[in-house]
């Protein structure tokens, strides 16, 4: 007879629980992604919209703040956490990587995929990533691909006030100008507006949040490529006046908590939850 074997009980997560960090809004777009593939996992999501933006910091300030937010993960028992900030990435990820015990993801640039398809690429980021070496060594990895790299160093911030405060914004004033054939979204607070910015450029546009949730699948031993399920209706992944999160398992931390009941609790949702 076959001898069947299962994983031993201990090895396996039922719930896990994942810390999800950005300075603001942002990593709400990997969030939605991470609850599509995990809906069973119990998610912290940390939002320093208290101190957004990180564009124009240095490097020790961001590692600073991402400390504290590892250290409220930490105290909630994480079994992983994901730095869903592509500034705080390059700034500090190998170092909370060192320092803590859970493993830390970061975001990489969707530049991978966008140059398997695309040879003339605009890569937006803030000016932090922009001038990054991380940045820099991934887009020599694609020496057939022509990269351009805009910093925007009002956008994110003004993506913080536009869900925050309801404050009016004009994306197009952001965006440069550019002949392309492909667009890397460098920054989470830019995927947001992913189908805006595609019909601006009229090319398609490449973001890190799937590629970063099943990274976190994997990691958590939970899932595989063939068992993920594929993004429902991805065309209209945002939407507004709805109060879901918190029913989908997600706490909130963070120090802007009036900002962030109103923009997490009250304003914004993604449809496909
Ligand atoms: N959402 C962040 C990123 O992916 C940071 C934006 C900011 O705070 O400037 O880079």
């Amino acid at each position: 007879m076959q001898k069947l074997s299962f994983p031993a009980p201990e090895n396996v997560l039922l719930q896990p629980k994942v810390g999800v960090f950005d300075s603001g809004v942002g990593g709400l777009s990997v969030l939605a992604a991470c609850v599509r593939l995990l809906p069973q996992a119990r998610f912290f999501y940390y939002g320093d919209n208290a101190h957004a933006p990180y564009g124009e910091m240095r490097a020790e300030e961001i590692a600073r703040r991402v400390r504290r937010a590892m250290r409220a993960f930490r105290a909630r028992r994480v079994n992983a956490a994901v730095i869903a900030c592509n500034t705080a990435t390059a700034a500090c990820a190998e170092e909370m990587r060192a320092e803590f015990c859970f493993p830390v993801l970061g975001m990489e640039p969707a530049v991978a995929p966008a140059a398997r398809v695309c040879r003339n690429v605009l890569v937006l980021a803030t000016p932090f990533t922009a001038q990054s070496a991380r940045l820099h060594a991934l887009l020599a990895r694609f020496p057939d691909c022509r990269f351009t790299v805009a910093a925007l160093p009002r956008l994110a911030a003004a993506v913080e006030r536009y869900f925050a405060c309801g404050k009016r914004l004009t994306l197009f004033d952001h965006l440069p100008r550019a002949a392309c054939d492909g667009v890397v979204l460098g920054c989470t607070h830019y995927a947001l507006f992913r189908d805006e910015i595609a019909a601006f450029y009229g090319v398609p546009v490449f973001d890190g949040a799937e590629g970063t949730a099943r990274r976190l699948c994997r990691v958590l031993g939970v899932g595989t490529d063939d068992h993920l399920r594929p993004t429902q209706n991805p065309n209209k992944r945002f939407t507004k006046s709805c109060n879901k999160w918190g029913e989908k398992g997600v706490v909130f931390l963070g120090n802007g908590k009036k900002v962030n009941k109103y923009a997490y609790n009250s304003n914004i949702c993604f449809t496909n939850f």
